[in-house]
């Protein structure tokens, strides 16, 4: 079938909701979403917000703590008015409906997290993402314009390359809407619409220990780039120091550094400190720093996992902000009033993705993106915590109000043919898919992690190579589904992120080489 819709959303998380409601106004809207609705990483975020609001922060200081922790490498306008309209964009959330946690006094109460040199983060206790969520989902489902797609997983853009003309990184091209595939009748839809914006979120589930919900597997990006559109940063892939450490269990518990914001202090598998070997900050070092410390405590050792010790904060702070954690905890038999929590590091946050410009264009025309996906330049090699939430909604807002002023101008391009699916058939043998994915998962584990060396990358893209043409083979005879395209994007995502980690020739932020000690 095909359909046309002015707007596509690729997308239901904070990016791509809060975009879809502003413009909904203006034209229909078709938000997609590849699972159920409140399956994002923005239902799983936990600490919170950043944004300034009262003295003695400015926001200068966090200008300062945003260029800080991205290690030179951040576009220092956009972190500018990042910040600065983030004010404005979060009083916006909470005149949608959202809570955030406020101090007997009224004022709301913000947290401290790693590289925050104030207390500026917004949170509602341990499930800010959650509450975030439902504000938003609240308002999409009342507006009328809105159409949502639950369950619809977009395969592919549709560009010039669909009309049979060749399009080249250098060529100028235009995204016509996206082929999808519809849970009903298991064929593939195509959406033809005027804008399409992609907020498809990370892709944690590259590696093996990922705090990712199941859905973050880099489609958009990889969309992007058999798209011909330009794709950056990828090297620059967060581990969050504190996941809960439970073997295999996927996505990974997060432990939120709100909790290190709050007194809780890293500790050896032997119970000692070892932060202040590594930083003056010691467990409010930013994340970067924390990561590679706890890996090298790990090794040192040889342990599996570290602890965090928050014993000494009284049981009602505790409690009282992060309920989730202590019940988390509890259910698996550790009293975290009593008992150390043990946690390791956990892929976390892709900084890196499709290169927009300020107002979140991409290099292919009438094609946005926003949120975990795109690359800003506000992160540079490292994102400071809880900024991501901030950055989605100011680069929504941009994206939405460029849009606005183009749309009327463009037309639907209706001969774009449908998706043919000729003499494929349905792969039956699920096997091939989850074991590739297993060894993709080992691979860019063991090779492409925390730390890195030429030889590691190396090795890693040799074996890729192996799965990504058993892949592709697969997919070119295979009746299209979820799974099958879902591992193409993770080997083309594992691919981009060990090619452009070969390429930076030393080490920056994330993306720390053992082959290129780090400078000043
Ligand atoms: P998501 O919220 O991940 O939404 C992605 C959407 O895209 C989903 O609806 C999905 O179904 C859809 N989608 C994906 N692929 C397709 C496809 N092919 N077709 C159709 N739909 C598709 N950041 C902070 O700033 N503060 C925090 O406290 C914080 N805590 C975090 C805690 C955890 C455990 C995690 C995992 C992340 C945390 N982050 C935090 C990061 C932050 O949550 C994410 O970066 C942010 O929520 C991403 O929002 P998004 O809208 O870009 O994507
Ligand atoms: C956390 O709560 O520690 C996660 C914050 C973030 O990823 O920004």
């Amino acid at each position: 079938m095909k359909y046309t819709t002015d707007f596509l959303v690729m997308g239901a998380g904070i990016a791509g909701m809060s975009f879809a409601l502003k413009v909904a106004d203006k034209g229909s809207v078709t938000l997609l979403s590849k699972s159920e609705l409140y399956l994002t990483a923005t239902h799983y975020a936990q600490g919170g917000i950043a944004g300034v609001m009262y003295r003695p922060d400015s926001w200068q200081k966090h200008i300062e703590d945003t260029m800080d922790a991205g290690a030179g490498l951040n576009n220092e306008k956009v972190v500018r008015f990042t910040i600065e309209e983030g004010t404005e964009r979060i009083q916006e959330l909470i005149d949608l409906g959202t809570h955030f946690d406020k101090k007997e006094n009224g004022e709301f109460d913000l947290a401290r997290e790693g590289g925050h040199s104030e207390k500026r983060v917004f949170h509602f206790k341990d499930q800010t993402g959650a509450e975030i969520q439902r504000a938003l989902t609240k308002q999409v489902k009342a507006h009328p314009n809105i159409t949502i797609l639950e369950n619809h997983f977009a395969i592919d853009l549709i560009t010039e390359h669909h009309l049979g003309i060749e399009i080249s990184r250098n060529s100028e091209k235009t995204c016509f809407g996206a082929y999808v595939v519809n849970p009903k009748t298991e064929k593939i839809d195509t959406y033809l619409a005027k804008i399409t914006l992609i907020a498809t979120g990370g892709s944690g589930n590259v590696y093996h220990t990922t705090t990712n919900p199941e859905i973050a597997t880099g489609d958009g990006v990889a969309m992007v780039y058999r798209a011909k559109g330009s794709v950056e940063h990828m090297e620059f892939v967060q581990f969050h120091p504190t996941a809960f450490f439970e073997p295999d269990v996927k996505p990974a518990f997060l432990i939120t550094e709100a909790l290190r914001g709050a007194g809780a202090i890293l500790k050896d598998i032997d119970g000692n400190e070892f932060m202040q070997k590594y930083d003056d900050r010691k467990s409010l070092a930013p994340r970067d720093i924390v990561a590679r410390a706890i890996d090298n405590e790990m090794k040192m050792k040889g342990s599996d996992h570290v602890y965090l010790d928050v014993r000494h904060i009284d049981k009602e702070t505790l409690l009282s902000h992060f309920p989730n954690i202590y019940d988390h905890c509890m259910e698996r038999g550790i009293d975290i009033t009593k008992d150390f929590i043990p946690v390791l590091p956990a892929a976390h946050y892709q900084c890196g993705g499709i290169k927009v410009n300020e107002f979140g264009q991409n290099n292919i025309t009438n094609l946005y993106a926003s949120g975990e996906v795109s690359s800003t330049g506000l992160h540079g090699a490292n994102r400071l915590a809880s900024n991501s939430l901030l950055e989605a909604v100011v680069f929504s807002h941009r994206a939405a109000n460029n849009a606005l002023e183009k749309v009327d101008a463009i037309d639907f391009k209706n001969e774009i043919p449908e998706w043919d699916d000729e003499g494929t058939v349905l792969n039956e043998e699920m096997i091939l898919i989850t074991q590739t994915q297993k060894e993709l998962n080992q691979i860019m584990s063991s090779y492409v992690g925390i730390v890195r060396s030429n030889l590691r990358l190396k090795r890693a893209l040799d074996r890729l190579e192996i799965l990504y043409r058993e892949t592709e083979d697969l997919y070119k005879k295979s009746i299209v589904t979820q799974e099958i395209c879902e591992l193409r994007n993770i080997i083309n995502v594992a691919y981009l992120i060990i090619k452009m980690a070969k390429n930076r020739k030393e080490s920056r932020g994330l993306h720390y080489s053992l082959d290129y000690p780090p400078q000043d």
